[in-house]
């Protein structure tokens, strides 16, 4: 249970905090997000059925997951010697191999759009068949993170929920320059918006 809490904690919230600082920045993206969420019109209730629906708001979480991923990484530890397929560097039983997602995430081998910049729509066309380990924040193979479905769910609820309701707005340069500080999650360090509680 600690584990749960220590890991559940912090990663997602950190990703809201992103989430919260990208809106203020995209007023394009978070208008997008609210035409998905009017939808017909006729309804606001957020069942699961509508929550499953929204798949641009997907794309815009994959796109702060993919942008800053809360995790730099994971290390693995290999069981056998082995070498790296390109450079052919060798590796022995017992080392330990860190994966940087951020990296991976940002190597323009692997995307055709910038990789720099904030774009959801990248996950609809152009990157929409990326490497499947150019986006990996919740880690691979059998030990990848057993909590993302509920952060998933969690995230996208209350993005959800925060555009029915509210319109992030640019604090301005000095408070909402984002930046990284690096406590169990990448967390941004100045994130300073304002909130319009006008639809
Ligand atoms: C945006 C939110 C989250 C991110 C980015 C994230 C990321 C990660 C990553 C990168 C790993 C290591 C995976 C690997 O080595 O391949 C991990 C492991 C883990 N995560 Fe998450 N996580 C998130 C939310 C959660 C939540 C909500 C829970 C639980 C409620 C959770 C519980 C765990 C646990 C228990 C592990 C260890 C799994 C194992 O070693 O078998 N995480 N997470």
């Amino acid at each position: 249970m600690v584990a749960f809490l220590v890991a559940g904690f912090e990663s997602t919230s950190s990703a809201l905090a992103w989430f919260i600082h990208w809106m203020s920045k995209h007023p394009r993206v978070q208008q997008k997000i609210k035409t998905e969420l009017l939808g017909d019109g006729s309804v606001q209730h957020l069942s699961l059925d509508r929550l499953d629906s929204l798949v641009y708001l997907d794309c815009v979480i994959n796109e702060v997951l993919r942008l800053i991923p809360p995790a730099t990484g994971t290390i693995r530890t290999l069981t056998l010697d082995d070498r790296l397929p390109e450079s052919g560097a060798q590796l022995f039983k017992g080392d330990s191999v860190m994966i940087p997602f951020s990296n991976l995430a940002h190597d323009t081998r692997y995307w055709s759009v910038d990789p720099e910049i904030f774009y959801p729509e990248r996950f609809l066309d152009e990157d929409k068949n990326h490497h499947p380990y150019a986006f990996i924040p919740f880690g691979g193979g059998h030990r990848q993170c057993i909590g993302q479905d509920l952060a998933r769910f969690e995230l996208k609820m209350i993005a959800a929920r925060l555009m029915q309701k509210v319109t992030f707005g640019d604090g301005g340069p000095q408070v909402n320059a984002g930046g990284h500080s690096i406590r169990l999650a990448i967390i941004p360090k100045h994130v300073g918006v304002t909130i319009d509680f006008a639809k």
